[in-house]
């Protein structure tokens, strides 16, 4: 079996709603095609409503189930309201939520603006908490156990130059993923987990950060023990399993998806993996002082 195949081979989310922030590109998209495929009724929200229609209507299509797109900015409380209202009144209820819209660019922190900050902070961090609390106060006020999953990234910990405002965003997820899966986990049954890519190639991704005249000076797969990028089916597979009752007791988790990469690029001595075999034989002759 090839790692990118479909995981699950029955409909395990038949029956159920799940809402995905930023459904309509990339990972989000990916995400929406297995879950639908998966049997739930999907509700994708952006900006872009042709986009989430074309989606929509592709992604129906091949699975049968219904999809539902619903332009809205995740930055504006008010209209995360009406996003519910909208996902209550198409599907009855709403069980799983998925914060993965995202903004991002890079540059050298002092050529940024305060309101550079503010967009990448205000979709990222106010965008996730925005659509936590609509729903965390829905499923509470109506007894439901519902659960969140967070995209996030590896550098949400490490820190990292050049995307800063992502990685103060993505760090506050974190938090904001950890502080909750106490507090409503113990109260009302709502889990909270977050999933950290490492490199997936995506469109949104890759034009914003890894443009093609960079490409040739960094490739991610060489910082990857794995050697390779992810595979976008492979972050479907874990957002499956992550939200579905097979994890029904992972609650405040962070699953890393990166193929070793932020260990490897944060252990004092991996980059010894350019000596050679020669080289070894030496400096085990010169540790016991034959040479
Ligand atoms: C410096 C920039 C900038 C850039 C925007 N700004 N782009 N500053 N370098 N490249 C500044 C602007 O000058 C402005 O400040 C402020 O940011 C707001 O810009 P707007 O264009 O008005 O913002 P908005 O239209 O809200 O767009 C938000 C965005 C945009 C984040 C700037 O890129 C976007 O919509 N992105 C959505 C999709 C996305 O980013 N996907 C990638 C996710 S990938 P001033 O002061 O001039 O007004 C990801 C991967 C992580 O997260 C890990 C990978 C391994
Ligand atoms: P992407 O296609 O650009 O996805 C970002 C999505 O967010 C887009 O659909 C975008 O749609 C939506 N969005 C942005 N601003 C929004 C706003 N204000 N309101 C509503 N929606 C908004 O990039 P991606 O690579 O799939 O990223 C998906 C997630 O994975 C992000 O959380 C990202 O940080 C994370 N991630 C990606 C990688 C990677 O290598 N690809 C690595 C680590 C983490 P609109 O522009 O239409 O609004």
């Amino acid at each position: 079996m090839d790692y990118n195949q479909p995981m699950f081979d029955r409909p395990v989310f038949e029956g159920k709603t799940i809402l995905i922030t930023g459904g309509g590109s990339g990972l989000g998209k990916a995400m929406c095609a297995y879950f639908s495929q998966l049997g739930a009724k999907v509700i994708i929200t952006s900006r872009r409503e042709e986009l989430l229609n074309e989606v929509a209507e592709e992604i129906s299509a091949a699975t049968g189930y219904p999809v539902y797109g619903i332009p809205s900015d995740v930055r504006d409380a008010r209209a995360v309201s009406e996003v519910l209202k909208q996902a209550l009144e198409f599907c009855g209820q709403v069980d799983g939520l998925i914060n993965n819209a995202a903004g991002n660019f890079v540059s050298p922190t002092e050529r940024l603006s305060s309101r550079a900050f503010e967009a990448v902070i205000g979709i990222v961090l106010q965008g996730t908490i925005n659509y936590t609390l609509e729903l965390g106060k829905y499923w509470i006020s109506n007894k439901i156990p519902g659960t969140v999953l967070n995209i996030i990234t590896t550098y949400a910990w490490t820190g990292t130059g050049y995307t800063v405002p992502s990685a103060c965003a993505k760090a506050g997820v974190l938090a904001l993923t950890r502080s909750l899966a106490v507090e409503w986990g113990r109260k009302y049954g709502i889990r909270l987990n977050a999933i950290a890519p490492g490199p997936f190639p995506t469109k949104g991704a890759w034009d914003r950060l890894f443009p093609e005249s960079l490409r040739s000076m960094f490739d991610p797969s060489e910082r990857i023990p794995l050697q390779r990028v992810g595979d976008k089916q492979e972050l479907a597979n874990l957002a499956a399993y992550l939200m579905s009752e097979y994890a029904a007791y992972i609650n405040g988790e962070v699953v890393t998806i990166d193929g070793g990469e932020w260990l490897e690029n944060g252990g004092q001595f991996n980059d010894f993996r350019h000596i050679s075999d020669d080289m070894w034989d030496q400096l085990k002759d010169m540790h016991r002082g034959k040479s």
